[in-house]
């Protein structure tokens, strides 16, 4: 990483992350903690790459839509009446309300505001009372579109006017998670935590091994081999991929379906997560998939969505709700005891004793997406 006048200036020592892990230390606090580097994170990787922001199925008819804000950008999917999906920036062109919210579906959208009206492919349909603004033609006024791609049942965006080809920007992480098919797996239930802590200790929580057999131990971490046993590939593009030893995500570690059909040459104890920079974590076992998208909302808060597939052939099984409610409930309490930690840390890294500390090898993960995260947070360009 070039030595960024942005970073010095904020005097941001970001030397012991860059050594070879044996030798590494954590980063600095103010990464977790400081609003001119969120600002800085916005600028430099979520208004860069692709984003992952949904599934098919939460717009899977024509004329379902989807309105959500990504790093205070508000945005807008709808399917239109051909079937295509597309992404708008949710900003009225009149005075720039949100002329949609939350999720259902329309024929038109009406801003809440003025009334201006807006057709699923972003067109403006009317405005009322604007006759007699000179060289104003509605019919000639869209919705701004922002670059939107599907890859494996996922609604990915990129921000950017000219993004790389999404298939060529997943190209990694796609042979990686291939054999999970999540294009034939569907939504079963998506958990919303909002989370009193820096994004990115979501992200690096999610991989790391070391703490599993400590504050996991009478949930999950029973159920877990040890944490040397995980091959961490560390890809080129920042993502990182390791398949391990785990037992399904149910209190008694058992599964109450049987096997994914995609999987079913696996072991019952398959597990796999694989990390997409900058915001996503696959993980998955023998019975579900369960990944992860992480979100800042501020320097120290941040929104994580928990999207729980199963294959599509399951939904129709006897108590299906009841049987993913017991998933679901096993998540949350995992998820419960991580977040304790996450607010320690969030904490810890702006005491005035805080220095960040030395790696240990099962950290490989989280060095490896940190490097990656310091060469896209100092891209000047
Ligand atoms: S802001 Fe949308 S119609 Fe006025
Ligand atoms: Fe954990």
């Amino acid at each position: 990483m070039s030595e960024s006048a942005l970073l010095d200036m904020r005097h941001l020592d970001t030397r012991g992350v860059r050594q070879p892990i044996t030798s590494a230390s954590h980063a600095p606090g103010a990464i977790y903690s400081s609003e001119e580097i969120l600002a800085q994170e916005k600028k430099n990787i979520f208004m860069k790459e692709w984003l992952c922001v949904a599934r098919v199925e939460e717009v899977e008819k024509p004329g379902d839509y989807y309105a959500t804000r990504i790093i205070g950008e508000p945005v807008l999917i709808a399917r239109n009446q051909k079937g295509e999906i597309n992404a708008f920036a949710n900003v009225c062109l009149h005075r720039g309300v949100e002329i949609a919210s939350g999720c259902g579906n329309t024929e038109t959208f009406t801003c809440p505001y003025h009334a201006w009206a807006y057709d699923l492919d972003g067109k403006l349909a009317s405005a009322a009372f604007m006759r007699e603004s000179k060289d104003f033609d509605p019919k000639t006024s869209s919705l701004k579109k922002i670059h939107s791609g599907v890859w494996a049942g996922w609604i990915f965006l990129n921000f950017s006017a000219n993004p790389t080809p999404l298939a060529e920007a997943l190209s990694e992480f796609a042979s990686d998670v291939d054999l999970l098919k999540m294009e034939n797996l569907r939504l079963g239930s998506k958990i919303t935590l909002d989370l009193p802590t820096n994004w990115k200790f979501v992200v690096e929580n999610l991989m790391d091994v070391y703490h599993v057999r400590t504050l996991h131990y009478n949930s999950f971490g029973k159920h877990r081999g040890p944490p040397e046993n995980y091959p961490f590939h560390l890809r080129k593009n920042g993502g990182t991929c390791t398949r391990y030893e785990a037992r399904p995500m149910t209190p008694g570690g058992e599964t109450l379906f049987g096997k994914m059909p995609a999987l079913a040459n696996e072991p019952d104890n398959f597990a796999m997560s694989a990390h997409l920079a900058p915001n996503m974590q696959v993980i998955a076992r023998i019975d579900n998939v369960h990944p992860l998208v992480m979100w800042p909302v501020t320097a120290t808060t941040s929104r994580t969505y928990v999207y729980n597939l199963y294959p599509k052939e399951w939904f129709d099984l006897p108590n299906f709700a009841e049987r993913i409610d017991v998933y679901d409930k096993y998540m949350r309490l995992v998820l419960a005891e991580d977040t304790t930690m996450m607010n320690s840390l969030q904490n810890g890294i702006t005491s005035a004793n805080y220095e960040p500390g030395r790696f240990s090898t099962l950290e490989k993960g989280i060095h490896h997406v940190l490097n990656d995260y310091f060469r896209r947070l100092d891209q000047s360009a």
